[in-house]
């Protein structure tokens, strides 16, 4: 009831009033709100007619539905049955803001500079922003957060996600989780499971040990079904070892439901439904778009008996009680023609999207405290864009696919810090670095230059080369040449290859930061803010030196649509560590404007748990956020990689500040999938408990004994 207060008088500030429910508890008697989800579920159930059952398993055009040619719409759409009080579900992306079928949304940074922020209470306030918006334009699910592990840094959908380690897809994605469904919205986590890749997507097939896919793939789904209550799973386009995601009673049923206890909604992604009753009898609820295998065929296939009534009651219950629990019955959101032009994305909104964006940018290299800026009044900066597209001193909002959201007032990094240095007497020239001499030119009359790069991920489409695109290594060499203070700011929605970092004095990852863009660099160069980001990804020295190097690993061989996850459970850092390989940039790994020291580690038992604490000091002379990180090293006979993280915060000091961190540990962090017994075991011997900066910086050790 808190809950439902909180967001209608959140609605109301919004200026937009709740819709009453159609009808009332008389005619509807599960509308009653004294009882329990399950309850209401059960009553309704009863109530209904195995069409209408069957009608709430289908998608429909919602063009030919709400009688919309064109304008703001949703991508999916389930008609509601007003005589039973059910409201449609309508569906729209996604994880980086409301999309772009819709407008006047606020446009986040991307998912992967969230994960960046490592800050699950900002996650968490992002989640119910991003929840009210879509609930204020008729969205009741919005279809994210997207917590595929980033397995290969070329993936198209890289920014889309939160990166290669599974504890920290996981928090961050239960977090958000938990804020969207603050509102009467229903969170869908996806792509269920292990849809690491664009290339060959409808139809790869990846083929990944039981111990890997337990450890490393399906954590993150598991932390949101069970500590960010989900409502919905969307399950994936592709195959997990043979068989088709969205009809896979192993990933469906056996582990979702069994395993990880979840009671709610699998909608299959946009045509990754491939049978009827197959796919109804391994556990899918709902078939999006819709019409293909789940409408008259799933009707034809329960009068035949090949689909039961009894699994045809459960994929109800399953739909309905995720409804009834999220509040979408008792608060359905406004209807689309009401809303459809209106411009939901407050200024307090479009702050929460500016300060992930700052905590997100990364600062990768700062020689000779290039950074922050400091200019001398009078003197010059140089900013060079790259030659096209988004790198081009315009603001980078979005990245491309069903995620792209479009931003009404992007704030342009050339503005801003424009305005920014002119508040330090300093003035700002420019250059879009079409003609690279003419940028090293302008570059060479300034004190400092800046030269904004990118890529473009698109979903769909994997990039070939972590190379930046379209002459931008050879512009950012002219500008380093011709100017000894260089900062390359990246706009990527990951890794990238640097060829020029030792040329270069700062480089600043602010990947996709959303419609802030500007004025959130502009606060991290300029000091206002200390960058704070911390990379959820490792960088590699080159296209080669990555975990899944060779072609049968990744894209997989094209003839038999294999992809073979043969590194199995050395992903990202795990990799590296194990096969001692040096990254470009590791995980965990972001520098700051101050410094921070670790001390006093105390590990003390408690049952099964254990605590670990320590003393963190900000001992430079700036203000800032770190975020310790603890992994674990298991013994060796365990078969694990050497450190895996198990615990993190963000922690804001003022200089000369200390405070006790402390992490805690329970039975998982010490775990391994033992896939003869299907269960979780602890290896018996010495366990190394490792606190640092990144997970190559380790700070302060220590040892538990299971
Ligand atoms: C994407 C999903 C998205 C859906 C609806 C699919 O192509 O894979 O992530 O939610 O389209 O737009």
């Amino acid at each position: 009831m808190h809950r439902v207060t909180l967001v209608a008088a959140a609605a109301a500030a919004a200026g937009v009033v709740a819709a009453a429910p159609a009808r009332s508890a008389v005619q509807c008697p599960w509308m009653n709100l004294a009882a329990t989800p399950a309850q209401r579920a059960a009553q309704l159930l009863a109530a209904m007619t195995t069409s209408d059952k069957l009608a709430l398993f289908t998608g429909v055009d919602p063009h030919a539905a709400l009688g919309v040619a064109d304008g703001p719409l949703y991508v999916g759409y389930v008609p509601g049955n007003p005589a039973l009080c059910i409201p449609a579900l309508t569906l729209n992306d996604g994880p980086a803001g409301v999309a772009d079928l819709q407008i006047g949304t606020t446009s986040f940074p991307a998912p992967i500079a969230q994960a960046a922020t490592w800050d699950p209470a900002l996650q968490r306030t992002l989640g119910r922003t991003l929840g009210l918006e879509a609930w204020n334009k008729g969205i009741d699910v919005l279809l994210g957060p997207d917590v595929n592990i980033a397995r290969v840094p070329e993936n198209g959908r890289n920014f889309e996600a939160f990166g290669e380690d599974p504890y920290l897809s996981g928090q961050t994605a239960a977090a958000e989780i938990q804020g969207i469904q603050e509102n009467p919205v229903i969170a869908t986590v996806k792509h269920f499971a292990v849809n690491s890749q664009e290339t060959n997507r409808y139809y790869v097939s990846s083929n990944v040990d039981d111990r890997t896919l337990h450890e490393i793939y399906l954590p993150p789904f598991e932390t949101a079904v069970r500590q960010g209550g989900v409502g919905a799973v969307m399950c994936a386009y592709g195959l997990v070892n043979g068989t088709f995601d969205c009809q896979n009673p192993a990933l469906l049923t056996t582990v979702l439901r069994g395993q990880f206890g979840f009671r709610g909604l699998v909608m299959s992604d946009w045509g990754a439904t491939w049978s009827t009753v197959q796919s109804a009898n391994a556990g899918l609820d709902l078939e999006m778009p819709g019409g293909r295998f789940f409408g008259s065929a799933l009707a034809d296939a329960v009068s035949a008996g090949a689909v039961s009534m009894q699994t045809v009651d459960g994929m109800a219950l399953d739909i309905l009680t995720s409804m009834f629990r999220l509040g979408l019955f008792d608060h359905p959101p406004p209807a689309l023609e009401s809303v459809s032009s209106t411009d939901v994305s407050t200024a307090a909104d479009q702050q929460v999207a500016l300060r992930a964006a700052e905590e997100g940018t990364v600062l990768l290299r700062n020689e000779g405290g290039v950074l922050p800026l400091r200019p001398a009044p009078g003197s010059t900066i140089a900013l060079i864009g790259a030659p096209a597209g988004f790198g081009d001193l315009r603001a980078y909002t979005s990245g491309g696919g069903s995620a792209f959201v479009a931003s009404a007032t992007p704030v342009a990094p050339l503005g801003a810090i424009t305005a920014r240095a002119a508040r330090a007497g300093a003035t700002v020239v420019s250059a879009d670095g079409s003609d690279p001499a003419a940028a090293a030119a302008l570059a060479r009359t300034a004190s400092v230059a800046v030269v904004f790069a990118y890529d473009q991920e698109h979903e769909g489409v994997d990039r070939t080369t972590l190379a930046l695109p379209n002459g931008q290594d050879q512009l950012i060499e002219q500008v380093a040449a011709a100017n000894p203070h260089t900062i390359v700011v990246l706009d990527t929605g990951g890794p990238v290859l640097m060829p020029w970092l030792d040329q270069v004095d700062g480089v600043v990852e602010a990947w996709y930061p959303g419609e802030r863009d500007g004025d959130a660099i502009a606060a991290v160069l300029f000091g206002d803010v200390d960058p704070s980001g911390k990379l959820p990804q490792t960088f590699p020295v080159s296209d080669a030196s990555v975990p899944a190097a060779s072609t049968n690993q990744w894209p997989g061989s094209d003839a038999a649509q294999d992809a073979s996850f043969s590194e199995a459970l050395d992903v990202g850092y795990r990799w590296y560590d194990a096969n001692h390989v040096a990254p470009l940039f590791p995980f965990g790994f972001g520098l700051s404007y101050t410094r921070f020291s670790y001390s006093r580690l105390r590990i003390a038992r408690d049952r099964s748990r254990y605590s670990v604490s320590f003393t963190l000091r900000n001992t430079g002379s700036l203000p800032g956020a770190d975020v310790p990180q603890l992994y674990v090293d298991d013994p060796r006979a365990a078969g694990e990689p050497p450190k895996q993280l198990e615990g993190y915060e963000r922690v804001f000091l003022r200089p000369g500040r200390s405070t006790r961190v402390t992490f805690v540990l329970d039975g998982r962090s010490f775990a391994y999938w033992d896939t003869p017994t299907a269960t979780w075991r602890i290896e018996p011997g010495l366990y190394r408990i490792l606190v640092g900066a990144s997970s190559r910086d380790i700070r302060l050790r220590g040892f538990v004994r299971r």
